[in-house]
């Protein structure tokens, strides 16, 4: 049962688009399993740049069939605005199936993310406004509305009556914000379920149906393992399972399915948002790699906060998912540097940390330990041969992948689908 799962290994902007459009072209169905348009994935390639929030990143290849499975929550207009450009740049999407059990990112949802963000004060978790966080609230708290909703308009109507009534005195008594009205919200659903009706399936079957032919389906995380709601950095995280877990929840298979577990790592860190970063580097170091990225988030154009690759972390990140290969991106960045740093271990007040601690109190305190690597000249920028990378970057590459205990069978060296080098087949 061919399922791989791709996951982000850090915490988000790790490259997963740009690995997911790789990795498709033996690819039937590339399936969304959680999180929602707070994610932000580029694509690269003859077709041109994309930038996915919540059209599945396979989605240039023509046999794809993209998914966006029940784990996802969906704003409608963001969806309806991505199918737009993408049939207007000549992209057929017509393929594209919502699994009617996705969840509903209504408009209240996003005015309660930014009013609570806003009640936070100092300890804004820095969330991507998008609503994302109080849709899963309400999923959890079972008043959300759901695609399947929408196909029958008495009961919608009756189940916006229900709930809106207690969001409303949230948003007015608690946040001071304005009402939602009933008729306003059952409109909007209306106009959204005439455009998206063609779309709207129930997905898990189908992507049933994909793995018992034999078919390779490709699980698509968003977020990374530090962003997620059980194992990340607590309270500064997203609110869905970002690991591999979330993948069969929110996709219906069980977990007997999925042959491959694919982390993605970039060859330094980053994070947008709040909440701790051991080795974040508030310099000029740091400074350097954000600018020669462009580390600026795809979704909310934020500075991302950069620093060394956090081998503790990662390791972590290979641990809960149970990685059965490692990817890593952006190796070209680091081209030139004289030393490339890499955190070993953690400290608190000079004595050893074991793991990654649970408590963000704990890890907030997190000193790093670094090993030094010789850095390089020669660019790895757009090298598709294992053979031909500078024998210092070979030696870091070895290096990452000792102390994360996760072969890194695939470099990307560059945006480009083409700037990749494969030292194993990941999809046969
Ligand atoms: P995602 O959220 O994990 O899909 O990652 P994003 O798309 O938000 O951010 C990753 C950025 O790195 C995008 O701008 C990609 O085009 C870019 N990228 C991916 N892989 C590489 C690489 O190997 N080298 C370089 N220079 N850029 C890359
Ligand atoms: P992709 O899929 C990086 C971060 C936000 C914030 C926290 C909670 O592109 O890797 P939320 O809006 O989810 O409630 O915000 O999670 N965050 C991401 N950071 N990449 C992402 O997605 C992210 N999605 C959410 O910045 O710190
Ligand atoms: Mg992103």
């Amino acid at each position: 049962m061919p399922a791989y799962a791709v996951i982000g290994g850090q915490w988000g902007d790790e490259g997963k688009g740009k690995v997911i459009d790789y990795l498709s072209e033996r690819v039937t169905v590339v399936a969304r399993f959680s999180g929602g348009n707070n994610a932000g994935h580029t694509v690269l390639n003859e077709k041109g740049e994309f930038k996915f929030h919540l059209m599945p990143s396979g989605a240039v290849w023509p046999q794809v069939t993209p998914v966006i499975g029940n784990g996802v929550v969906v704003d409608p207009d963001v969806l309806i605005q991505e199918i737009e450009d993408l049939r207007s740049r000549g992209l057929d999407v017509s393929k594209l199936q919502i699994s009617d059990r996705a969840h509903i990112i209504m408009p209240y949802h996003v005015a309660l993310d930014q009013l609570e963000e806003k009640g936070r004060g100092n300890s804004a978790l820095g969330t991507t406004g998008r609503g994302v966080g109080p849709a899963y609230v309400d999923k959890v708290a079972r008043t959300g509305i759901r695609f399947g909703d929408m196909l029958d308009a008495e009961g919608l109507r009756n189940r916006i009556e229900q709930v809106l009534p207690h969001v409303n005195a949230v948003i007015t008594k608690v946040h001071g914000g304005e009402a939602f009205d009933v008729q306003d919200i059952f409109d909007r659903c209306l106009n959204w379920r005439d455009q998206l009706l063609p779309f709207i399936a129930p997905v898990e079957e189908r992507v049933r149906d994909a793995l018992s032919k034999g078919e390779n389906v490709l699980l698509e995380g968003a977020q990374g393992t530090l962003l997620d709601l059980d194992h990340g950095t607590y309270p500064y995280v997203t609110s869905s399972s970002s690991s591999v877990g979330g993948a069969c929840a929110g996709l219906g298979i069980g977990p007997r399915s999925v042959a491959g577990v694919f982390g993605i790592f970039k060859a330094y860190n980053t994070r947008v948002g709040s909440g701790p970063m051991p080795t974040e580097l508030d310099d000029e170091v740091g400074e350097a790699i954000r600018q020669k990225a462009g580390e600026f988030g795809t979704t909310t154009g934020r500075p991302r906060r950069c620093g060394w690759f956090d081998g503790v972390a990662a390791r972590y990140g290979v641990i809960v998912n149970d990685l059965t290969s490692g990817i890593l991106t952006r190796l070209d960045i680091l081209d030139g540097m004289k030393t490339v740093k890499v955190c070993i271990g953690y400290e608190i007040d000079g004595k050893p940390v074991e793991g990654f601690p649970a408590q963000i109190n704990a890890l907030e305190k997190c000193k790093p330990v670094y090993r030094d690597f010789e850095g390089w000249t020669l660019p790895t920028a757009g090298l598709t041969n294992w053979d031909d990378v500078p024998r210092q970057a070979k030696k870091y590459v070895q290096g990452l992948e000792e102390i994360i205990g996760c072969p890194l069978d695939v470099i990307s060296t560059g945006p480009n689908r083409h700037e990749t080098i494969s030292r194993k087949t990941l999809i046969p």
